[in-house]
């Protein structure tokens, strides 16, 4: 893991290209972190030169915020605050000081990313609350990420994919796209969603005769990583 100054527009060809690659799930032998880890070796492959920034905020867990966060956020808001490099400005007491030290090397990182590489288990149809956490400490209102590319290498142990009966029930992918797009203005070309479903069939008896189709899932989120990761 890596710290660096704040960045607040997005990065150029003049710095080297920067892979931020977060981890959330619990476990460590894991399909999100496989798919993941899949997607950063083929991106460091094209991109010898590259910075390649890891954060496991499972084993890592940052803090949830707290209330001095909700008065920076505040503030930024208030004051019309729309650049990072002034969101400092919002300090004015010892707990905010406390709370941004905390924010400011997570924002870095993020702001310094041209590709946000995001794995992810589902849980409870949703995302864990260490992504969720890591997402309330580096959002500011009306903070935008255009330019960078984001990829999700999910995992769930179920099958959520559109004409299936639990599709509405995805709040995983659904909710990453939305927030992405709606409040990180980040366009649908630029996001990437790849990963590997049915993974509770190797541990359900009730799914066990879906194994087959968890293999095939898991193959095609692997060759999907390899050929994202070189992409980018
Ligand atoms: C706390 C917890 C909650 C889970 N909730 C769901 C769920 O709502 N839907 C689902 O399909 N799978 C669920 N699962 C199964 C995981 O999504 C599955 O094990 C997946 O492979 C986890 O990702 P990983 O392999 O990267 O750890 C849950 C697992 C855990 C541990």
């Amino acid at each position: 893991m890596t710290t660096q100054s704040m960045q607040t527009t997005p990065p150029t060809q003049t710095t080297p290209p920067t892979l931020l690659h977060l981890d959330a799930s619990a476990r460590r032998r894991s399909f999100s972190r496989e798919a993941g880890d899949a997607v950063a070796a083929a991106w460091r492959a094209t991109h010898p030169g590259g910075i390649h920034v890891h954060r496991d905020l499972a084993r890592t867990p940052v803090p949830q915020i707290g209330e001095a966060w909700t008065e920076l956020c505040d503030h930024v808001l208030e004051h019309e605050i729309t650049d990072p490099a002034r969101y400092r400005e919002a300090v004015r007491t010892p707990a905010q000081e406390a709370a941004w030290a905390v924010v400011e090397p997570l924002l870095a990182e993020l702001l310094a990313a041209d590709v946000v590489l995001i794995a992810t288990p589902m849980y409870n149809y949703s995302v864990p609350a260490s992504l969720k956490a890591w997402i309330d400490q580096v959002t500011f209102p009306r903070m935008s990420l255009a330019g960078r590319r984001f990829v999700v290498a999910y995992a769930r142990g179920g099958a959520y994919g559109p004409g299936t009966p639990r599709h509405p029930y995805d709040h995983q992918e659904r909710y990453l796209r939305d927030f992405f797009a709606g409040h990180f203005a980040v366009p649908e070309q630029d996001m990437t969603f790849l990963g590997t479903e049915l993974a509770n069939s190797l541990t359900d008896p009730a799914l066990a005769g879906r194994r087959g189709a968890h293999d095939a899932s898991r193959a095609a989120a692997l060759e999907a990583a390899r050929t994202t990761g070189a992409s980018l």
